[in-house]
C-alpha cells in the first residue's frame, strides 16, 4: 500500500547516517549506481551523486515520498497545461516553448517563435539598418536568463554586442551607454507585465539617450518582449516589433520565450534553437522516466535529504567554467523565488523549503569561501559543474588545472584529513555532486537549465508547495510605491532614513 507523505518522511528519518567514506567502502559499485549520463543529440552530461549520502535504501524511500506526493500526476499536469499554480489559477507552460507540452500550447509557442525568428534574422540581414549593439532592459526573470545565456554562449564573435541592464541604479544603464554607439543600437524592453518600475524607467532613459544622441524615431528602435502586448502598444511600440509570449509562462521560466530574443540576437537563430532542443531532451527525460532514473527527481531527492534530514540551510553551486559565472545568480532566483515558501498548497505551515542557494566560480571561490566549506561548522551540499572540453584556446594546462582542482575539492571535502592539531584537521564527510558536461555547447546549456527547472519543480511537489507564485516580492514593492506617493508615515527608522537622504 502507498504510504502517506507523513509516513514516507518518518521512514526517511529512520535512516542511519554512515559517512561517505563508509558508504564507498561498503559498496564497490557505488559510483556506477549513483552516476548517470544524460545523452543529448551530439553530446551528453555525466551526473555523479556518489559523493552525496544517497543510498539504495534512501532512494527507495524517496521514491515512496514521490509516490505519496502524487508526483506522477503533478508531472502530467505540468506537461498537459493543467493548473499547477493554484494560487494564480495558472498552468506553467515553459516546456511547451521547447516543443514539449499540450499540442495547442506548443503550436501557439511555435507561431510566436516564428515571429521572433523573422525579426532576429531581419536584424542579422541588415533589414533594420546597421545594428551593432542591443541594450536589453529587464529585471529578475526577464534579465537573469538572458544575461547568463549571452555570457555563456555569446562570447566568440557575437553577431550583435548585447548588454543586459537590470538595476534601476542609473550606473548600470550609463555603463551600457558608454559601450554602445546610439546610431547602431536597438533597445529590447523585456517585461512579462510591462509595468515593472525598474524596467520601464530604464526603458524611458534609454529612449531619451537615443533621442538626445540625434537618433530619429527612437521608439522605432525598441523591441518589446512581453506577455502584455497591449501595454507595449500603449507605451508606443509598433505591433510589428512586439514579441509576445503566453501568460502561462512564469517570469523565471521565460528564457525560452521571446525573453530569449537577446540570446538569439547574439548567438544566431540556429544556435538558439539548439538551446531549446537541449532543454526539450530534458523535458522528455523528465516526463518519461520514473523513480531514481529520473535525474532531476534524483537531484531533488538529494536536495530534500540535506534540507530536511540533515538540516542544511544552504546549498552551493560552483561552476568550474568561467562561461557559467552567472549561473549561481540565475539558480538563486529559480530556487529561492520558486520554493522560498512557508506554507503548503493548502496554506498550512510547511517546514523548511528551499535552501539558500549561493555559489561562485572555480577556482576563484577556492581562495575565498572554501575555508568554511572544509572546516566551518555548516554542512553545505555542493554541486560542482564543469565541462570536459575547454572554453578557451590557450595552452591545455589551463583547463587541466581547472578540472583537477574541481575534482580535488570534491575528494578533499569527502575524505577530510585528521591531524593532532585541531587547526589543521579537516572533518571530511562533506557532500558534493558533480555535473560534468562533455562540452558547453548550446544544447548542453539548454539541458542544464531545464534540468534545474525540473529539479526545483520535483522538490516543490514533494514539499507540497506551489513553486510558481511569488507573492513574497509584492510587499516591498507596495511599500516603495507608498513612500514615493508620500502622505503616509512609516516606522521611526524608515522615517529617519528618508530624512537623512532628503526624501521627505
Ligand atoms: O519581482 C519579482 C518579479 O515579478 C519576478 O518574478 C519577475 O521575474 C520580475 O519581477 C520581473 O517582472 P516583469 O517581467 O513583469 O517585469
Amino acid at each position: 500500500m502507498t504510504k502517506t507523505r507523513d509516513e514516507a518522511w518518518k521512514a526517511l528519518a529512520l535512516h542511519p547516517d554512515p559517512t561517505l567514506v563508509e558508504l564507498f567502502a561498503d559498496d564497490k559499485d557505488r559510483v556506477a549506481k549513483l552516476s548517470a549520463r544524460l545523452e543529448l543529440a551530439e553530446t551528453g552530461i555525466l551526473f555523479d551523486w556518489s559523493k552525496t549520502h544517497l543510498t539504495d535504501s534512501l532512494l527507495s524511500d524517496f521514491e515512496e515520498l514521490a509516490a505519496a506526493s502524487d508526483f506522477t500526476a503533478m508531472r502530467r499536469k505540468l506537461f498537459t497545461g493543467e493548473v499547477v499554480n493554484p494560487t494564480e489559477n495558472r498552468a506553467a507552460e515553459h516546456s511547451a516553448l521547447r516543443g514539449v507540452g499540450l499540442d495547442t500550447s506548443v503550436e501557439e509557442a511555435e507561431a510566436l517563435r516564428h515571429r521572433m525568428m523573422l525579426l532576429v534574422n531581419a536584424i542579422h540581414d541588415g533589414a533594420m539598418g546597421e545594428v551593432k549593439h542591443l541594450i536589453h532592459v529587464g529585471i529578475g526573470g526577464s534579465a537573469l536568463g538572458p544575461a547568463l545565456a549571452v555570457d555563456a554562449l555569446g562570447r566568440d564573435a557575437p553577431k550583435v554586442d548585447v548588454h543586459v541592464v537590470s538595476n534601476i541604479d542609473g550606473v548600470a544603464l550609463e555603463e551600457a551607454f558608454e559601450a554602445c554607439d546610439p546610431a547602431t543600437t536597438l533597445i529590447a524592453v523585456a517585461s512579462k507585465t510591462f509595468t515593472t518600475i525598474e524596467t520601464m524607467t530604464n526603458a524611458q532613459s534609454a529612449l531619451k539617450w537615443l533621442a538626445d544622441s540625434g537618433v530619429e524615431d527612437p521608439t522605432g528602435r525598441v523591441i518589446a518582449l512581453t506577455a502584455a502586448p497591449e501595454k507595449a502598444v500603449e507605451w508606443g511600440v509598433d505591433e510589428t516589433r512586439i514579441l509576445p509570449f503566453a501568460e502561462s509562462v512564469g517570469g523565471r521560466y521565460s528564457l525560452w520565450s521571446s525573453i530569449g530574443f537577446p540570446v538569439a540576437t547574439s548567438i544566431g537563430w540556429d544556435e538558439f534553437e539548439q538551446v531549446l532542443a537541449g532543454a526539450a531532451k530534458v523535458d522528455e527525460h523528465f516526463r518519461d522516466t520514473d523513480g531514481r532514473d529520473n535525474l532531476p527527481l534524483r537531484a531533488a531527492f538529494s536536495d530534500l535529504y540535506y534540507l530536511r534530514l540533515r538540516g542544511c540551510q544552504t546549498r552551493a553551486v560552483f561552476a568550474y567554467d568561467e562561461r557559467l559565472r552567472l549561473l549561481p545568480d540565475y539558480l538563486q532566483q529559480l530556487e529561492m523565488e520558486s520554493n522560498g515558501k512557508r506554507v503548503t498548497v493548502d496554506g498550512q505551515p510547511s517546514g523548511p523549503t528551499a535552501p539558500i542557494t549561493w555559489g561562485g566560480v572555480g577556482t576563484d571561490a577556492q581562495h575565498a569561501v572554501f575555508q568554511l566549506l572544509h572546516q566551518g561548522t555548516h554542512l553545505v551540499p555542493i554541486d560542482f559543474i564543469a565541462s570536459v572540453e575547454p572554453g578557451d584556446m590557450l595552452d591545455a594546462a589551463h583547463h587541466h588545472i581547472l578540472l583537477m582542482n574541481c575534482f580535488a575539492q570534491g575528494a578533499a571535502l569527502m575524505s577530510g584529513k585528521q591531524s593532532d592539531d585541531p587547526h589543521r584537521s579537516y572533518p571530511g564527510d562533506r557532500p558534493s555532486a558533480t555535473i560534468l558536461c562533455d562540452d558547453l555547447d548550446p544544447a548542453t546549456f539548454g539541458a542544464l537549465i531545464a534540468f534545474h527547472e525540473h529539479r526545483v519543480f520535483a522538490a516543490a511537489v514533494m514539499l507540497d508547495i506551489n513553486p510558481f507564485d511569488q507573492f513574497g516580492v509584492e510587499l516591498g514593492k507596495d511599500m516603495a510605491k507608498k513612500i514615493e506617493a508620500g502622505g503616509e508615515s512609516f516606522d521611526a527608522s524608515t522615517e529617519a532614513l528618508l530624512k537623512a537622504a532628503g526624501l521627505n
